[in-house]
């Protein structure tokens, strides 16, 4: 079939790469000229595991095209998805400037009947909105007798492993009440759906909804976790073990209940803010994304708080080894990940940084240029060279098993501040290194400290 997608980021070129390569004739429009070329020349610039080769050999085949020309786009097919950033305004409600924009190139070209499908994360309501906009727009170009629909199909693939996700998803949201549209996007998604029928069927609403609902309640566990280890650690008991505790309970189950320094990345911050802004303008005050989101925002902290325990308020002239950038394993990606917050605090407490990550480098180094309190080193082991301590922000597999002999004879101080709960704090302490992590209260450095929080208790 022929397809459509306006917005080649980390969603449109996944779901266009994904597409071609099930045998769909694909052509990507993106207003960033720059990454049309480069993706013409099959250079992508973000990194998700198998998607280079998946982009090279749909391109290379025909499958797969790339224009910053609108109208070829909405010419090529009847189905247009629509997938462009939808970042958060400065209220925290969802821009609709790109989604809208598209919606009115749409309306420009189109000479035929179309199915406009958001794939982006849209406020509840914004199938009613587009319908609004491409109609007003093709009356104002004297051409109301042009047919359309629009659907709501939100993503829900996890940067790090966006191809599978989107290859073997768990499910296929459909917001819709057309039934040809129904149809045209059944025979889309059929070889994504032959193990058994991924996809549901709703009204738009329920289907924007429902894409914000999911986000909302992973963030939701993550800030529940770190707010019981927090209080763990407050307590003398151990989190790792009561995660595993209560992971054994089918209900709650072990996805999304690790302890940490806070979620990061380019959808659960500004997902959870978008909600709360929903809900406002709803008039409901939703009390427990609020809490979430506060919850989350200190937790992003906690890790400098046990560093400036340790240490002092004076960190002047200290120099701290990072590892992990990126917001979580297996991607580039930095968008509101922990280790900025780490890093800038540090900074502003007058400490260097020697950082290393295994993907996300060139893009700390776009973020934040040449500093002279940042050294982005090649390795781990490089980083420790000269450092008072370690911090680790993000759980990259290679980090979990680290010659500790080694980081003891490099560091200053034997210290490591895990902010993922990595290690196992007797094998730690073992190799004579002092170890902080998250909500590990029955092994907290700090017994004194404990006991005079117990006695308060
Ligand atoms: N990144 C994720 O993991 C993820 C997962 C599920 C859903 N989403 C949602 O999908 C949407 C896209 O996210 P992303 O991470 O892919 O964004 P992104 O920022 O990586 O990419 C968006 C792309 O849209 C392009 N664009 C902007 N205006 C345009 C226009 N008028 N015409 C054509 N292209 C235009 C931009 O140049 C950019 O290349 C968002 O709503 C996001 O919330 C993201």
């Amino acid at each position: 079939m022929k397809v459509t997608i306006f917005g080649i980021g980390y969603v449109g070129l996944v779901q266009a790469a994904a597409l071609a390569d099930v045998g769909h004739d694909v052509i990507c429009v993106d207003v960033d000229a720059d990454k049309i070329e480069r993706l013409n020349r099959c250079e992508v610039s973000i990194y998700e595991p198998g998607l280079t080769r998946l982009v090279k050999e749909n391109h290379e085949a025909g499958r797969l095209q790339f224009t910053s020309d609108a109208a070829r786009g909405v010419e090529h097919s009847k189905i247009q998805f629509v997938a462009v950033g939808t970042p958060p305004d400065e209220d925290g409600s969802a821009d609709l400037r790109h989604v809208i924009a598209v919606a009115e190139s749409i309306a420009t070209h189109m000479d035929g009947h179309r199915i406009i499908i958001t794939k982006s994360t849209v406020p509840v309501g914004t199938a009613d909105r587009i319908r609004s906009v491409v109609q007003a727009s093709l009356v104002a170009r004297g051409r109301p007798d042009l047919t359309f629909d629009v659907a709501s199909n939100p993503e829900f693939l996890k940067e790090g492993s966006a191809v599978a996700d989107f290859m073997k998803p768990d499910r296929i949201i459909l917001g819709t009440d057309n039934e040809e549209t129904e149809q045209v996007v059944r025979e889309l998604y059929a070889p994504f759906s032959r193990n058994h029928d991924k996809i549901i069927i709703m009204d738009a609403r329920s289907a924007e909804f429902t894409k914000y609902a999911a986000n909302c309640m992973l963030a939701t566990k993550i800030s529940f976790m770190n707010e019981m280890a927090n209080l763990a650690e407050r307590l003398g008991a151990d989190i790792e073990e009561v995660r595993r505790g209560i992971g054994s309970d089918p209900r709650i189950g072990y996805h999304f209940i690790y302890p940490g320094i806070g979620y990061g990345g380019s959808c659960f911050p500004k997902d959870v803010q978008a909600l709360i802004h929903l809900a406002e303008s709803a008039g409901f005050e939703p009390a427990v994304l609020k809490s979430v989101e506060a919850r989350n925002k200190t937790q992003k902290t906690v890790l400098f708080d046990k560093i400036r325990q340790h240490f002092g308020d004076d960190l002047k002239g200290r120099t701290f080894a990072l590892w992990g950038l990126a917001f979580k394993p297996n991607t580039d990606d930095m968008r509101e990940a922990p280790s900025r917050v780490i890093m800038q605090a540090l900074w502003e407490a007058g400490a260097h940084v020697r950082a290393f990550d295994p993907e996300a480098m060139g893009e700390c180094r776009r973020l934040y240029g040449e500093r002279v309190d940042l050294a982005l080193v090649d390795s781990p082991e490089a980083a420790l060279d000269g450092a008072d301590a370690l911090v680790i922000a993000t759980e990259w597999k290679q980090f979990h098993a680290p010659d500790f002999d080694l980081m003891k004879s490099k560091l200053k101080h034997p210290v490591i501040f895990d902010g993922r709960n990595l290690f196992n704090p007797e094998t730690v302490s073992r190799y004579g290194l002092r170890y902080y992590a998250i909500g590990r209260g029955k092994r907290m450095n700090d017994k004194h400290n404990l006991v005079s929080i117990l006695r308060e208790v």
